[in-house]
């Protein structure tokens, strides 16, 4: 029987995910797995029990990673389970950006007791009106799973699309529609796009990607959309674009201070992933990995353990150790084994940075006493017997 706790309210449906061998508790502390995600975990205890956090979302700056690591606490996100809402918002950006829809909208209330306002409406249009994204240039910065959906879609709408990533999985080139055009310099991106959008995780390499001088290079009358984050644009180089008549809009997802309310920016209150259908995908992707790691050990979408998968433990026992990736490691455990006549019949051992996780099935049942030996090796977070 596993307990698990929700720090936050989860989609039900995901919740549906848990069989009978899963409780619901109220209680924190005694709970093997947390599902989060907004809740700050920063000044909360790391209690023994806890063996793993899985957050709902993306973004995972709520969680103390370091500090759940050395526990051996292993932390999960969703990546890609909201992307097809941020993608049909990115969408949204652009043909907001093609023709004043909000100003004819306002318009529309500020005259709804005009009696005649269907004939003033055909005199006040072309107020309102602009251009198709149908036939123009976009330049995507960043093909992971949004960036790709942006692409493939675009390409559907008639779109002429140049996307960069030195990165690209492969998973990802593989779902990459052939006619999009992979540049391997930005400039190809700036120089020729008619809209750029940014798809890229904030580090300190992709702060104010677009910057005034990468502004300096884009068409006249460019439209940049950030459903990203905002410090991957430097935005007050921005408004001076738009000031300059340089760039026709710049749509964001992130209102701050800088650009919300300003002439040329178009910004939307945060609502990427905002749909019933994004929080219904993490909530069933955070229980399915919790799921798979609390019966068989197995590690998808950690961000603070690397992967690791031997399936559905078919042997007698199996036993996971968190711990520094040093060397010696491997041969201090199998050497535990070996001398309490203990045969190994499979395992993985897998590393990240400094942490690394090496999991054993065994033909012989682990003992309290064997657990207590692997966890008394120099550099062991913890030791898990899964089964
Ligand atoms: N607006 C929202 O509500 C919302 C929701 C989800 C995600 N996001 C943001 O969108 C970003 C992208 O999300 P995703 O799910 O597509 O992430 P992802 O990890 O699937 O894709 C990111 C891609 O960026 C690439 N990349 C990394 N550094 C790069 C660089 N210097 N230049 C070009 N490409 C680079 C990677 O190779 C990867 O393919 C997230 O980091 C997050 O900040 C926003």
């Amino acid at each position: 029987m596993y307990k698990y706790h929700c720090l936050n309210p989860i989609a039900q449906v995901g919740l549906d995910g848990f069989d009978n061998r899963y409780i619901k508790t109220d209680n924190y502390d005694e709970a093997e797995g947390v599902l989060v995600r907004s809740a700050a975990m920063h000044d909360l205890e790391i209690p023994e029990k806890l063996l793993c956090v899985a957050r709902a979302g993306a973004g995972v700056n709520n969680i103390p990673l370091d500090k759940m690591a050395e526990k051996g606490v292993v932390v999960f996100n969703t990546p890609g389970a909201n992307a097809n809402g941020v993608k049909e918002l990115v969408f949204a950006g652009m043909l907001l950006a093609c023709r004043d829809i909000t100003g004819g909208i306002d318009w529309v209330k500020a005259n709804k007791d005009d009696e005649n306002i269907a004939k003033t409406a055909e005199k006040e249009k072309k107020n309102f009106a602009g251009t198709e994204i149908m036939g123009k240039k976009l330049g995507i910065i960043g093909l992971g799973a949004i960036g790709i959906r942006v692409a493939n879609a675009a390409k559907h709408m008639g779109m002429e699309v140049y996307g960069y990533d030195p990165y690209i999985s492969v998973d990802a080139a593989w779902s990459l529609s052939r006619d999009i055009k992979h540049v391997t310099n930005l400039d190809d991106i700036f120089t020729n796009c008619d809209f750029i959008t940014i798809h890229v995780p904030l580090m300190d390499s992709t702060k104010n990607t677009i910057n005034a001088e990468a502004i300096d290079k884009m068409k006249q009358g460019v439209v940049i959309l950030n459903f990203a984050r905002d410090v991957l644009c430097d935005e007050k180089a921005i408004l001076e674009g738009i000031k300059a008549g340089k760039i026709r809009k710049y749509v964001s997802d992130f209102p701050n201070p800088t650009t919300a309310g300003k002439e040329g920016c178009i910004v939307i209150p945060h609502l990427g992933a905002s749909t019933e259908e994004s929080e219904d995908n993490c909530a069933i992707m955070a229980v399915k990995e919790m799921r798979d790691y609390l019966e068989n050990g197995n590690i998808r979408n950690s961000v603070n353990f690397p992967a690791i998968d031997m399936g559905v433990c078919e042997k007698v026992g199996r036993v996971a150790v968190f711990h520094k990736n040093e060397p010696n490691m491997i041969a201090s455990f199998t050497r535990v084994f070996g001398d309490n006549g203990i045969n190994i019949s499979d395992m993985s051992n897998k590393s990240r940075k400094d942490v690394a996780v090496s999991m054993f099935d065994v033909e012989t049942k682990i003992t309290d006493e064997i657990k207590e030996q692997l966890a008394a090796v120099d550099g062991v977070f913890r030791v898990r017997v899964v089964k």
